[in-house]
């Protein structure tokens, strides 16, 4: 018999044991930093070295954390279905817990990209990007983050995951970011989801269970069920 096709859809939550902080609970990033300020294309052109110093913060942060038992459960998960992991995070705390397929949507801060091509991408072999640091093609490197204004790239092989899903697994996300957040749609009908997010979370689809946990508890209990027995079940 096939494996199960588990999609795992995680956003800032799953992160937030490691030390990183959410955008919209209360202790937010954005309340010290309004999103227009860093996050946009505009503040890039306005301000370039404002915004370069805000996302070094956010990569010596990510640098200095560690996967938790969230991240950790779902690598284990591989041993058994197969796990894809879509995820709103630009910290590759899933890669580091073992994850093998994990697809950013929201991009990379450990990589930079072209301001000429978005499509050139580089890994970065130090912590800072610093104005005169160049791509092949000559022009300046720029966080390799989708800022708020910006196209998705990433949305139609997300898109294309899901809808090949038997199970969705959707862990801290306020579900409140589009197009991401719309992605849940495209499960299919048989497909069942299961939300674990400590918060009262406006559920996009009808029929989704929520546990409401944090990560840490509530992705590892699931997760060793499901391999217990063998299958996932909602
Ligand atoms: N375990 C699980 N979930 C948690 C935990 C925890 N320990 N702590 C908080 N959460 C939940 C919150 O209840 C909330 O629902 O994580 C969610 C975080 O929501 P947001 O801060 O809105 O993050 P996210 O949904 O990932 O945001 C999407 O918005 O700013 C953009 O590009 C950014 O990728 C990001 C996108």
């Amino acid at each position: 018999m096939d494996r199960q096709r588990l999609v795992v859809f995680s956003g800032a939550g799953i992160s937030a044991e490691s030390g990183l902080r959410t955008f919209r609970d209360s202790d937010g990033l954005w309340e010290e930093h309004r999103i227009e300020d860093v996050a946009t294309p505009e503040a890039w052109h306005r301000d370039p070295t404002s915004v370069l110093r805000f996302y070094d913060q956010r990569r010596a942060q990510v640098i200095a954390a560690m996967p938790n038992a969230a991240h950790i459960a779902i690598a284990q998960l591989q041993g058994k279905f197969e796990v894809v992991v879509v995820t709103q995070n630009i910290d590759d705390l899933h890669e580091r817990a073992g994850s093998e397929h994990v697809l950013h949507l929201h991009g990379e801060i450990l990589k930079a990209r072209s301001t000429k091509d978005p499509g050139l991408v580089v890994q970065l072999e130090k912590p800072t990007i610093e104005i005169g640091d160049r791509c092949a093609l000559g022009s300046q490197l720029r966080p390799h983050i989708v800022w708020f204004g910006e196209a998705v790239p990433m949305m139609d092989p997300a898109i294309d995951l899901i809808a090949r899903a038997d199970h969705l697994l959707v862990v801290g996300t306020s579900l409140n970011v589009y197009p991401a957040a719309g992605l849940i749609q495209y499960a299919p009908r048989y497909c069942s989801i299961t939300l674990v997010d400590p918060a009262d979370v406006t559920l996009t689809r009808a029929g989704m269970t929520h546990i409401k946990a944090k990560a840490s508890e509530g992705v590892p209990s699931l997760a060793s069920e499901w391999m217990r027995k063998g299958s996932i079940t909602a």
